[in-house]
């Protein structure tokens, strides 16, 4: 990938602490930009943060920010752009898994799943959606997932939010056609990180399966490259669509899937 790609842009990235938001962050970081992470635990974002190579002329930092909160949200771009200019480019990406029977699927779960990875990303867009027309650029990606595009036993609240945040997508993109900003979802397959790793022992009971029966029964056999992907896969193609190499792309959700999903 080249190195810069994301010059002189801002990109914030929530949930940018761990895992794909993570490997965001240091794909946009290499590719020039100066970087907030936003994360609900300020400690891992700061030390992740830390963990970046000091670059002259690019700004990081860290952001205390709960995308279940929209004065939280709020705060989260205010600081931003106090600290580091109009954003540029805004990832949506912090999330959380919860897996249960609808039968026994406790409510607040639910609607948590839809506070911070729907209505979070519809905060933020909101917060930055005006002045990135008005400046005649922008990019807005949201993490979906396959779960955004297919059913999952066991995860309704997940695959609400993730089928949800494809159609915010879609009306974002439409709404900001005309004025240089793009609106596009990534749709992950299974990444290796904490919050897959962290929802075996859940799924291994859902299914009643042995928890070392699961990666390859639940997950695996369904994916024709039969690997987990790598967090950094979906970091690259984030600097994709946030570079100006992909500015006829707006509206999509695009897959990641190792070929699990092909529509
Ligand atoms: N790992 C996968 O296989 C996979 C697949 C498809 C989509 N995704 C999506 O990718 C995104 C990142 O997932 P991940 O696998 O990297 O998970 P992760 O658990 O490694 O990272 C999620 C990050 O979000 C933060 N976060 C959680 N709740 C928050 C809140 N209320 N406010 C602010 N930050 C919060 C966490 O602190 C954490 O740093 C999520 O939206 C997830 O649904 C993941």
């Amino acid at each position: 990938m080249q190195t810069n790609l994301l010059q002189n842009k801002v990109a914030l990235i929530t949930g940018g602490a761990s895992g794909i938001g993570l490997a965001i962050a240091e794909k946009m970081f290499e590719a020039g930009c100066h970087l907030a992470i936003a994360d609900i635990d300020l400690g891992k974002a700061e030390v992740a943060i830390m963990s970046m190579a000091e670059r002259e002329q690019q700004k990081k930092i860290a952001i205390q920010a709960d995308l279940s909160e929209t004065e939280s949200i709020r705060h989260m771009v205010a600081t931003c752009e106090q600290s580091m200019g109009p954003v540029d480019i805004l990832v949506n990406n912090a999330g959380f898994q919860y897996v249960a029977p609808i039968e026994t699927c406790d409510p607040r779960q639910f609607q948590k799943l839809i506070e911070v990875m729907l209505v979070g990303p519809f905060v933020a867009t909101q917060a930055v959606f005006a002045q990135m027309k008005e400046r005649g650029w922008g990019r807005i990606i949201n993490i979906s997932s396959i779960n955004g595009k297919m059913g999952a036993p066991f995860k309704a609240g997940y695959c609400s939010a993730k089928h949800g945040i494809i159609g915010l997508t879609r009306v974002t993109a439409m709404e900001a056609a005309d004025s240089g900003v793009t609106c596009n979802a990534i749709c992950p397959g299974y990444v290796d990180t904490p919050l897959v790793r962290n929802q075996l022992s859940d799924l291994a009971k859902s299914y009643q399966l042995a928890e070392g029966e699961v990666l390859e029964e639940v997950i695996l056999r369904h994916v024709p490259q039969h690997r987990l992907l790598e967090a950094g896969e979906i970091g690259n193609l984030a600097v994709y669509l946030a570079s100006d190499l992909a500015t006829g792309i707006t509206g999509q959700a695009v897959n990641i899937s190792g070929g699990y999903v092909m529509h």
